[in-house]
């Protein structure tokens, strides 16, 4: 197991097998955020039960011939329907600052509309709020991680438009039912895994492919949607609860291939693809100027009648504009990116939108996720550019982390991800980025989408074939709750304080 004495051992044996740089050793200040994650649909379980209503997830799971690795299914995941208690427990043995969890939309309104409130789903999300508050641990709420309820889906989900108005509905019972409670609300997560996955691609629930029509809609609704939610919460309950009110989005970072100004201009155009759909009109108002330009002449030039990426008037421009009091943001790896030479004029589709072609270096590690390499440099880049774009609106880092395949509970390669990883974060506060949060994903290995239980992203191992999923801390519990405790990346006596 971890311990201090043998840290600059290890440390140095993880450093034969992986490339390091020498760790920030300056103390993360007292009030920054330390926490872990996980949502609704990935650790609950109990999909049926106590009056839950279906969702895209259980539906997909449950189709056949299923599109899930191994036919894995959240039916029971981690059980923390009924472990909750015991979840908390490990927080609270970790030493966390605060715990992100989802709440599921279909055990609270199992059909999606306020028709018919499920009590035994507002108890469950408070008797978790209240332990968690009894335990000094704060509660960062995602509204929404990809669970839709069944019923919406059936009729177009977040392709249309009749979902904002009922997602505006949600959020107001949450914040009626919890909002006194609770000082972080996170709207969506990772919008593009629901929008460019969900109906672009068809690679995540609800398995539609619609590229380059389908996930442009669904954003769409779902940035009027968010902007409702704030306004809402900002209109009737602010002065009271007083908490802040924001959305998370995920980007890899984008490494230009070159000094090129194409190849510079291609990373932007990455950025702004993947970020700036979201974050630009929240922030400052509209879709990126890039991504109107470009969408606009390939519709053109592919024989649509207008931009395949809808307008907002300039009503909701102003609707929309402003709408964040903090940026989440999910970071996990980096793509080198490059100007093409081929941009598939007539192909329509998110990725063929954006005109480039990126890649990952065969050199930068690889983990259990085959799409995550360890590039912790690009985590402090991601931020000096967040900065550099948006100012300083407050970030919180709600995920970070990264896959073994379980089968030790020795997981030095996520020790040596979370020691590179923050010592970047260090360096980008000392760069002056407005941070003020680290959450680790995930709190336990958990149900990982459409690769079932094989890609374990958590500090604690779940026995999944045990019925009492035992839950067993990995070595990198015991260093984050190291880090945690001593607010350090190194050794105690290596560590200066933060001016
Ligand atoms: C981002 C998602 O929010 C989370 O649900 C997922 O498990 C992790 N990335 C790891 O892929």
């Amino acid at each position: 197991m971890f311990s201090v004495k043998n840290f600059v051992l290890h440390y140095l044996l993880l450093c034969v097998s992986y490339t390091c740089g020498a760790l920030n050793n300056k103390r993360f200040p007292d009030n920054f955020l330390f926490g872990t994650a996980t949502a609704s649909y990935q650790v609950e379980g109990a999909w049926n039960i106590d009056g839950k209503g279906e969702n895209n997830w259980d539906k997909v799971t449950h189709s056949t011939p299923s599109p899930v690795r191994e036919n894995a299914t959240g039916d029971i995941a981690c059980d923390s329907y009924h472990k909750y208690r015991e979840d908390v427990d490990i927080l609270k043995t970790l030493g966390v600052n605060h715990y992100r969890f989802s709440i599921s939309w279909s055990r609270i309104l199992p059909t999606g509309f306020t028709n018919k409130i499920n009590q035994d789903g507002l108890a469950y999300y408070a008797n978790l709020i209240e332990e968690l508050k009894e335990n000094n641990i704060e509660p960062v709420i995602t509204i929404f991680h990809w669970d839709t309820p069944q019923d919406l889906e059936n009729i177009g989900g977040w392709t249309n438009e009749v979902i904002i108005d009922l997602f505006e509905k949600y959020a107001e019972l949450l914040f009626k039912t919890y909002g006194n409670d609770v000082k972080y609300w996170i709207t969506f997560n990772e919008p593009k895994q629901t929008c460019q996955g969900g109906y672009g691609s068809g690679e995540m629930a609800p398995v539609i492919k619609s590229p380059g029509i389908g996930e442009y809609m669904c954003v769409h609704n779902v940035l009027k949607a968010h902007a409702k939610v704030w306004h809402m919460y900002n209109d009737q309950f602010r002065e009271n609860q007083k908490g802040h009110v924001g959305i998370t989005i995920d980007t890899q970072w984008a490494e230009p291939n070159s000094n090129s100004e194409e190849d510079v201009q291609a990373a932007e155009r990455f950025l702004q693809f993947t970020f700036g759909w979201y974050a630009n009109p929240i922030i400052n108002g509209d879709y990126p100027e890039v991504m109107k330009k470009l969408i606009a002449d390939r519709s053109e030039k592919q024989g649509f009648e207008k931009s395949r990426l809808p307008v907002f008037t300039d009503e909701q421009v102003e609707f929309i504009k402003g709408t964040a009091d903090f940026l989440g943001v999910n970071y996990y790896t980096t793509r080198m990116v490059q100007h093409t030479t081929d941009p598939q004029t007539m192909v329509y589709d998110w990725i063929a939108d954006m005109e480039i072609h990126s890649y990952q270096k065969d050199e930068w590690p690889s983990t259990a996720s085959n799409w995550l390499k360890i590039v912790p440099w690009g985590f402090r880049k991601l931020m000096n550019w967040l900065k550099a774009t948006y100012s300083d609106i407050p970030i919180l880092i709600t995920e970070n982390g990264v896959s073994e395949d379980g089968s030790s509970l020795e997981d030095d390669i996520r020790i040596y991800y979370f020691q590179e990883h923050l010592s970047n974060l260090r360096d980008a506060l000392d760069d002056g980025v407005n941070i003020f949060g680290y959450t680790a994903w995930s709190l336990m290995d958990n149900f990982e989408w459409m690769k079932g239980y094989t890609e374990k992203f958590g500090i604690y191992s779940v026995n999944f074939s045990s019925p009492n999923r035992i839950r067993t801390p990995k070595k990198s519990a015991d260093y984050f709750k190291y880090v945690m405790r001593t607010r350090c990346l190194v050794q105690e006596s290596d560590c200066v304080d933060s001016v």
